[in-house]
């Protein structure tokens, strides 16, 4: 007997005009469609017809840090944005973010279990506990690790209201007047610390029975709650080393908590500029730093170093070491605040720091030819430090159509990722199985 060749997952972290910071203002760029459906329809089409396996759609409900002077990453609610999606596509994933301080669990649950019905199971919730955003939900946010305690009891409820319908609970007999068998339907009578929930649902179990959960927050307590429920982690790893680790690391804590480590997919973000040469890449990548508002790069990177204070720095300072925090000090989001501090305690200036973080290349990146990116996607993911990748599209359209025309052609050539779909849900393309709901 042979076994298929391992392959590469492969997920677009959608930016409409691009993840860089001032590529909206390119002549060619589509910001004057980043608020109707079209533009986001045509990205995850072009996806699907690349194979891709997921659409995934960051959110962020605190004020843009740049007072809206820049094109937002996330200008619609993408849970709405993925029930219109799942209409204009029929194979590709479909990844929302959804935080547990602010949304309830019911409501969580409906709104995925309502995704997965309509795009017929290929809905993935990318679990966030959030670190801002709590002025606008009449609440204060809690310490950094209780609220992954409360995310833990949070994913407690919504799993077993997913399951609180068995899946043949729907019977459709027509004779006796019965739609479902409410034997089949029970309560939950969930008590917890944070929720009283009674149940059940009132949505059948849908076809995947539990969304994809994708998760990236890389504390240590993110790593523990990854570690019970993650079935997709997204991670910022600059080089094969650091993604080396992590991916040991993780992989060793889910078989020591007695999970399959292969029912966990690891996805470094990897931002790819690719062009026919490295010179007309690196050109393009030039362009793009010559784009940058460096006070919105200021205000952009603010964000992610909190609580250190960059207001007053000029641009040619580093960060002076005295009012760098280290990571596990941090209240507000761990792993993001460690993207920017490794940096800096390099002593990098703050416009090396801005431009890094402007075009997210805090991330793994290549600006060159699509065989230079696909050797480094190869190394990772050959050498224990990928199960696949999380892309980001540097600008739009370009930079989409050199990941889905010009890079997944060669790793397809390559052997290392599939050249059409042979399942037809999202855990069908990652290769996971369907939790088995009650009987
Ligand atoms: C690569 C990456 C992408 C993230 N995307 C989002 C997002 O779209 N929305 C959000 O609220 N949080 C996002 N987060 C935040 C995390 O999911 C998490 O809630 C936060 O980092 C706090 O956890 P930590 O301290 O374990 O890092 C992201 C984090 C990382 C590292």
């Amino acid at each position: 007997m042979t076994t298929a060749p391992r392959q590469m997952n492969l997920a677009l972290y959608n930016a409409s005009s691009g993840i860089s910071v001032g590529a909206w203002r390119r002549p060619d760029s589509t910001s004057d469609e980043l608020l109707g459906l079209d533009l986001m329809a045509r990205i995850a089409q072009q996806c699907e017809r690349a194979c891709m396996d997921a659409f995934f759609l960051a959110d962020n409900v605190s004020p843009s840090p740049t007072d809206y002077r820049q094109a937002p990453n996330y200008p619609l609610e993408p849970m709405t944005v993925l029930g219109a999606l799942s209409a204009l596509t029929t194979k590709i994933g479909l990844i929302a973010t959804g935080s547990t301080s602010y949304i309830s669990p019911y409501n969580l649950a409906r709104y995925m279990a309502t995704i997965d019905h309509l795009s017929k199971g290929r809905a993935g919730w990318n679990i966030v506990t959030s670190y801002t955003g709590n002025q606008n939900f009449s609440t204060t946010l809690t310490e950094h690790d209780e609220r992954y305690r409360q995310a833990d009891e949070y994913l407690r409820v919504v799993t077993q209201l997913w399951d609180s319908w068995r899946d043949d609970a729907i019977v459709q007999d027509r004779a006796t007047g019965m739609w479902a068998d409410p034997s089949r339907v029970s309560r939950i009578d969930f008590e917890g610390d944070y929720y009283r929930v009674a149940g059940p649902l009132n949505i059948p179990r849908s076809p995947q029975g539990w969304p994809v959960f994708a998760q990236a927050g890389s504390s240590a307590a993110g790593i523990g709650f990854a570690t019970a429920w993650a079935d997709l982690v997204f991670t910022p790893q600059t080089n094969l080393e650091s993604a080396q680790g992590f991916y040991s690391d993780l992989k060793k804590r889910v078989a020591d908590a007695g999970r399959d480590p292969d029912a966990v997919r690891v996805l470094p973000a990897f931002v790819p500029i690719i062009a026919d040469t490295e010179t007309e890449a690196k050109k393009i990548k030039a362009s793009l730093l010559d784009l940058i508002d460096y006070e919105a790069g200021r205000a952009e990177l603010q964000r992610f170093i909190q609580p250190v204070q960059i207001g007053d720095l000029e641009l040619d300072e580093p960060i002076p070491a005295e009012r760098l925090v280290h990571p596990d000090q941090i209240e507000g989001a761990q792993t993001r605040y460690k993207q920017s501090y490794d940096l800096a305690a390099t002593g990098a200036s703050l416009r090396e720091m801005i431009r890094v973080r402007a075009t997210a290349t805090d991330h793994a990146s290549v600006v060159g030819t699509a065989e230079q990116a696909a050797d480094l996607m190869e190394s990772f993911f050959t050498r224990g430090g990928a199960d696949g990748f999380m892309f980001m599209a540097s600008y739009m359209m370009g930079g989409l159509d050199g990941i889905t025309d010009r890079l997944i052609p060669v790793l397809q050539e390559r052997g290392l990722f599939r050249t059409e779909y042979t399942e037809s849900t999202l855990r069908g393309h990652l290769g996971l199985e369907r939790p088995a709901g009650r009987s």
